[in-house]
Parts: structure tokens; sequence; C-alpha cells
């Protein structure tokens, strides 16, 4: 026998102690769900690049919503899917009155009062450049887009959105909005900011959901260098200042150090999106028997709540709920 006092695995020796040591806990309501939306589809298509994710009616979506709930979740992020045909430059269908995503929102917000639901400010949806910002000789245009921006998070208020979760990254949307949503009287409409929202590889199959990638160039002048986190200080101290409610990091995995990161310098709730991306990689893994998926997720989970996260917007939702629901 070797002496020594400290032998960690004492705290490891049983379940029951485990437990009593475990430093974070994950509960069904610490998730936001992204759901996708579309017009004009009788049945809820599947994602081909999210096994198990799909593009609902608005039927199916108000059926799926009765299972979600009753897992216990009880915020979701939705996301429209528009035909091109509705697209134009300045993202006019995002504005207009009674759109199918309005009335969507109106529509959930009446049969599920509960519900928090969280909606997405950034013109790629609607824009016939696939850009959140609005083009103009190839280059995307801050201020302009502001005010598109602003009548958007007018229009969600107006339906009955919670949250709006402005996903553009183009500067001074946070303050403008919040002036605008004020003035509108709209106070009690929350902001949650994707503050620190990089341009990755990793939503890929969020664009396939959404038929949104950009036509032309890529998203690097507005979404940050994966390389920098001093940045993310900035653009979150940035959105604090502008009145927003709750800060988001995006992705969540490759950037856990974001996470902790903001929750160490702001004290308002950190919020980090598990991308489509992400979602993706386990399925992918799983499907081939190469990792055990639902083991990979619940680690996946818990590492962006270790981190500091205090909500997750994760595709995950439902099947994590289901083991979390089990286990109490
Ligand atoms: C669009 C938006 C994106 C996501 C959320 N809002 C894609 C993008 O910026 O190109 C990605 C979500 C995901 O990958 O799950 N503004």
């Amino acid at each position: 026998m070797i002496n020594i006092s400290r032998r960690p695995r004492r705290n490891r020796k049983s379940s029951a102690i485990r437990d009593l040591v475990q430093e974070t806990n994950l509960q069904v309501s610490d998730f936001i769900f992204p759901m996708f939306i579309q017009e004009g589809i009788s049945q809820k298509v599947e994602v081909k690049s999210m096994p198990g994710i799909y593009r609902f009616s608005l039927d199916n979506l108000l059926e799926e919503l009765k299972e979600v709930t009753d897992l216990g979740i009880r915020a979701i992020d939705l996301f429209p899917n528009y035909p091109e045909s509705k697209k134009d430059r300045i993202a006019s269908e995002s504005y207009k009155e009674d759109t199918f995503y309005l009335k969507a929102i109106t529509a959930i917000k009446d049969q599920f009062p509960d519900l928090a639901i969280m909606t997405d400010i950034a013109m790629d949806p609607y824009s016939s450049d696939g850009h959140d910002g609005l083009v103009e000789d190839g280059r995307i245009l801050n201020d302009a887009t502001l005010d598109i921006l602003g009548k958007m998070a007018l229009a969600q208020s107006k339906a009955g959105a919670d949250i709006l979760g402005p996903s553009d990254m183009m500067d001074g949307r946070v303050g403008y909005m919040r002036s605008l949503l004020d003035s509108e009287g709209y106070t009690d409409v929350s902001i949650m900011s994707y503050s620190a929202k990089y341009a990755s590889a990793f939503y890929g199959p969020f664009r396939d959901a959404l038929e949104s990638a950009p036509k032309f160039g890529d998203k690097k002048s507005y979404q940050m260098n994966p390389a920098n986190s001093r940045e993310a200080l900035l653009e979150a101290q940035l959105d604090f200042e502008e009145g927003a409610d709750m800060l988001m990091v995006k992705p969540a995995l490759s950037y856990l150090d974001i996470i902790r990161l903001l929750n160490e310098n702001f004290d308002i709730p950190i919020a980090a999106y598990n991308v489509s991306g992400e979602y993706a990689m386990v399925k992918a893994a799983a499907q081939n028997g190469w990792l055990d998926g639902q083991r990979a997720m619940m680690e996946i989970l818990m590492s962006i709540r270790r981190a500091g996260a205090k909500c997750i917007l994760t595709y995950f939702a439902k099947e994590a709920a289901v083991i979390l629901n089990g286990k109490n």
C-alpha cells in the first residue's frame, strides 16, 4: 500500500456519493428547442443533415408542441423556411403584417401561453442574397440593416414573441432594437443577443434546413474570427451596455472557453447555442456505431453547463428531456 492521504477516488466510490459531490446539474428547463417551420407543406419534412429534426407545417408544429411541452420543455426558438419566391434584397417578408411566420407565433402563443417563444432577428431566411444584412455592391451595409432589423423586431414582438434573438452580428443592433421596442411600448420583450457568434463551419446543416446559405461570399465581415476571444469580451460588453438581457455564445462546443469568459465577466445569464453541425456530428457517428450517441449528447450538454452557460439552445432538447425525466 502506498502512503497517500488524498484519494480522490473515495468521492467516486458509489453512485450515491458521486451524485452527492456532483458540481453541475442539467435540467429540462435549461433547454431552448430550436424548431423549423415552413409554409405550404402538409407533412413534416426531415432535414437530411439533421436526423430527427424536421421542418413543420403550422398544424404539425402545434401537434409536436404538445409532445415537446409534455416533456417539460418550456422554451422554443422558431425559425422560418421561406421559398425563393418570397425572398428579396430588403427581406421585406420579414416585417410585413400577418406573414406565415408571424401568424404561427401568435397561434403558438394562443395554444401554449406558458411556452416561452424566442424568435430570430437576421435577414438571411428572407434575403435573396442569403446574408444576415443588407447587401450593396457585394458589401454588407451595417446601419441600413438596422432599420430592417428594427421593423422585424417590432413585427415579431407584436405577434407575441417573448425573446428576440438578434443573430445578425451588425454593430449597434441591440441598442437600436431596445430603444425602438421601448418607444413602441414593448418594454417587456427580452433580447437574447448572439453576442459572440463566430463564422463557423458548424452552421452547415442549419442552412440546409432553411435553404438560406449565402449566395456569394461568406459571413466573415460580420461573424467573428474563431481565433479571437478578447474580441468576444468587447462584443459582450457592447451588448450588455446596449441593454441585452442575456448573452449568447455560438457555437458552443468549440467555444467553451468563451462561455466561461463571458460567465466570469458579466452578471447576466449566459446562453450557448449547441448548433446544427454539433448535432449532426454526434448523430452521424452514432448511426455508424462509432460512439454512444446518448452518452455523447449528455456529456456535451453537461460540458456546456459546466463551462458556465445557464441555458442551452439545442436540437437534442427532446431526446435529453426523455433521459432526464427518466432519472427523476
Ligand atoms: C442566421 C442563423 C444561423 C444560425 C442561427 N441563426 C446561421 C448562420 O448564421 O448562417 C445557426 C444555427 C445552427 O447552426 O444550428 N442568422
